[in-house]
């Protein structure tokens, strides 16, 4: 199936195939072809230009888009979107006084989260989370990092990993599995936490890597989580099984996690609500890509990342949604692209780059999505008839998008 698009008001990121991703000064520039062509085959973009030059070749449809702008589809690389149920009640806790904290030491938070997980079947678990990927793709986003972490026991992990490979085998949006065994410290190991890292690292990890369940290895690397010596170890297992880092650190203490994931060569360290100079200084000598999930600063009423500083030291910067129960039960990465700009300091262009492609390259997909490139995938958000993308982060809560192309086909198609 060969589809031209004609007209298009705005072609936005295209990108030569060799950016994988875009540092922090240059993600000012975004850049984009106007009044352009668009032709994609099947599952990949094929040809693009303005269209003056469009050529007269035979295509199965053609698509005047007028007055509408076509960009690559996010890319959010930090979601948790398999879980059991919503904590509402712990939303209503802390509009009533309570914080994240003193939630978690009530028997809320992570540990509820996982009571509730190992107690749900395999079936139902995949259709709720399904439902919440379907959602998130109609909202645009055509690639998506999905961390286990609510099992907090082995047979309960690798239902959360099974599940998310079987979203990923029937759905088009490419996903990536992220293994997040040490998310918090299960009641039963209370006094025994060497016990439960041990097992981590003699069983858990081995299983997951044999049995190919994910891609990435992660730790909630935090004051009264799993510090830094922990960490280590962790990663360190992780990587001698073939699996990549990617780990939370920073979002209430700065305890060191910085520099020990920079040294660890961490494709990502995300959250860095707090940052210090000193950990600045270790992103810059690093090829580790920050990621900021302004949904998580702005649903928990915590500090937000602070991008600029970030982008100013010409470090590149992602955003992702964090969509999860608990911190941010909203995976619209358009919201988030809106938040960056209102609260974060990013301009649209810093933002969408931060969503395209160096959300892909924060999950090791590069090559595959995050721009309009010839080769990659057809993965496209078609918008709504706007004035300028500066709309998109403008008008929050609202959809301006039209259609969502994900391997080439319509989402309204189906
Ligand atoms: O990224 N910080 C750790 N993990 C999640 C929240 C987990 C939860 O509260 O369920 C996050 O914000
Ligand atoms: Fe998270």
């Amino acid at each position: 199936m060969k589809i031209l698009f004609k007209n298009i008001k705005g072609l936005l990121q295209t990108l030569d195939n060799s950016i994988e991703y875009i540092e922090g000064k240059q993600m000012k520039k975004l850049s984009k072809l106007n009044n352009a062509f668009l032709i994609i085959q099947d599952d990949q973009i094929i040809d693009y230009g303005i269209m003056n030059d469009c050529p007269s070749i035979d295509v199965d449809k053609v698509i005047d888009v007028k007055e509408r702008f076509i960009m690559p589809a996010w890319c959010d690389s930090h979601t948790h979107l398999v879980f059991s149920e919503p904590r509402e009640k712990e939303f209503v806790d802390r509009i009533l006084g309570l914080n994240y904290h003193q939630i978690a030491k009530k028997g809320g938070g992570i540990l509820n989260s996982a009571r509730k997980l190992q107690q749900e079947t395999f079936e139902n678990l995949y259709l709720k989370s399904a439902l919440r990927l379907e959602e998130v793709m109609k909202l645009g986003t055509g690639a998506i990092e999905i961390k286990s972490g609510y099992g907090l026991e082995l047979p309960a992990e690798i239902k959360m990993l099974e599940v998310i490979k079987k979203l990923s085998n029937n759905y088009d949006a490419l996903i990536q599995s992220t293994f997040l065994p040490a998310h918090a410290l299960p009641e039963e190991y209370i006094n025994k936490k060497d016990l439960f890292i041990s097992e981590i690292i003699d069983q858990w990890i081995p299983e997951v890597s044999e049995r190919k369940l994910a891609k990435f290895i992660d730790v909630f690397c935090e004051k009264d989580y799993f510090d830094v010596d922990e960490t280590r170890l962790i990663i360190n297992a992780g990587k001698k099984h073939g699996l990549i880092p990617k780990v939370h650190v920073n979002q209430f203490n700065s305890i060191g996690g910085v520099p020990l994931c920079t040294e660890l060569e961490s494709l990502t360290i995300d959250h860095l609500e707090i940052l210090n100079d000193q950990d600045i200084n270790a992103i810059k000598k690093s090829n580790t890509m920050p990621v900021a999930l302004p949904n998580c600063s702005f649903f928990l009423n915590i500090p937000y990342t602070p991008a600029r500083k970030i982008m100013d030291n010409n470090i590149p910067l992602a955003i992702a949604s964090d969509y999860n129960p608990g911190s941010s039960p909203s995976g619209n990465m358009n919201f988030v692209v809106s938040l960056a700009c209102t609260k974060m300091g990013m301009s649209p262009e810093e933002a969408i780059n931060a969503a395209t492609i160096n959300g892909a390259y924060a999950m090791n997909l590069s090559k595959e999505v995050g721009s309009i490139t010839i080769g990659k995938k057809a993965n496209l958000i078609v918008t709504t008839k706007i004035s300028s993308y500066s709309m998109i982060p403008y008008s929050f809560g609202s959809n301006l998008i039209e259609e969502v192309y994900i391997n080439g086909k319509s989402l309204l198609d189906k």
